[in-house]
């Protein structure tokens, strides 16, 4: 009877907050601006620091990786959430879910190696003026970015894989918006201990390595700006970084309540909330954060602009 119950699930239910009726179409609104808010300002970024040949520069080079970062990981969750709150049917299958899982990881865990290179970079180019030309050279941009691209592959693939070759019996439904560690995990049946300790593990390596080197980078940075003798400068470098931190601190703090904590503390109301802010949140802030507010970026706006008027009038 159990062998049959083992196989016979095909598919999960993702639940979202369907206990709350009358919250869907104001959270389908929110979500949906906020996903056309991740899209544009990564979208305008990535186009932006393309076309203007003076963002080429490393800084540019990885914040246009990111960009294209939050455009995939956006999606692996968003498009799904938005249908789930307008259909009736909340099904996914299996292996949907094992995708969805697989890619969440694969972005998410690049994500967390590429801010930790983009805090690095950033101690190189103020602490190290100099020889930043030097440290931070063409190669060592791409050999850095792929790193963690391939990081992301092999650790999303581990971490996947060990889950769902758990078994699954019992219930199929899955109290959350989409197919994240911890609401699946939960559902698996049998002993789980093992999968948990390795699972734990890996986040706890993708979750406070970069965030040391974060925490490391800025500190130095904020060492550094406190002897700058210019109070213009001091305080230019002091908003770039400040912004970057918040929003970090923002992305790694809800990662690490979500996956380094014991599985016995799971609250699935809580869980909802807390991963609003690694999938929707930062996705829609890195963007602002990173680069309206910032002088380079806009007068890189104002050429291309002009660049373009200048072309159509040309014809
Ligand atoms: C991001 O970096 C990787 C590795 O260097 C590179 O292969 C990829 O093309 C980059 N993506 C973008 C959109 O710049």
């Amino acid at each position: 009877m159990e062998r049959e119950n083992q196989t016979a699930i095909t598919e999960f239910v993702l639940l979202g907050l369907s206990g709350l009726l009358e919250l869907q179409a104001l959270l389908f609104l929110v979500f949906l601006m906020s996903y056309i808010i991740a899209l544009t300002g990564n979208l305008f970024i990535f186009t932006l620091t393309l076309a203007d040949p003076a963002l080429h520069t490393p800084m540019y080079f990885f914040l246009r990786n990111l960009s294209f970062l939050e455009i995939s990981y956006t999606s692996v969750t968003l498009p799904r959430m938005l249908a789930n709150l307008l259909l009736e049917d909340k099904t996914i299958s299996f292996t949907g879910c094992a995708t969805q899982m697989y890619f969440l990881l694969f972005f998410g865990g690049t994500e967390c190696f590429l801010l930790g290179i983009m805090a690095y970079d950033r101690y190189a180019a103020i602490c190290h003026p100099l020889h930043y030309p030097c440290i931070m050279n063409n190669v060592r941009c791409t050999v850095m970015a792929a790193v963690s691209w391939l990081s992301g592959i092999f650790m999303s693939f581990g971490q996947t894989s060990v889950i769902f070759i758990l078994p699954f019996c019992g219930s199929h439904e899955i109290n959350h918006f989409f197919c994240d560690i911890p609401p699946i995990l939960k559902l698996a049946c049998g002993d789980t201990f093992l999968t948990e300790i390795v699972v734990f593990i890996v986040a706890l390596v993708f979750i406070t390595f970069p965030f040391v080197l974060i925490l490391v980078s800025y500190l130095l940075i904020i060492t550094t700006i406190m002897k700058m003798p210019s109070a213009e400068g001091r305080h230019k470098a002091f908003s770039t970084c400040s912004s970057h931190l918040v929003v970090v601190t923002l992305f790694f703090g809800t990662g690490t309540v979500m996956y380094l904590r014991p599985n016995s503390a799971y609250a699935p109301d809580i869980d909802k909330l807390l991963s609003l802010f690694y999938t929707v949140i930062t996705p829609m802030l890195n963007p602002i954060i990173y680069s309206l507010r910032n002088k380079e970026v806009k007068e890189a706006l104002r050429r291309v602009i002009t660049r373009m008027c200048f072309l159509n009038s040309g014809r």
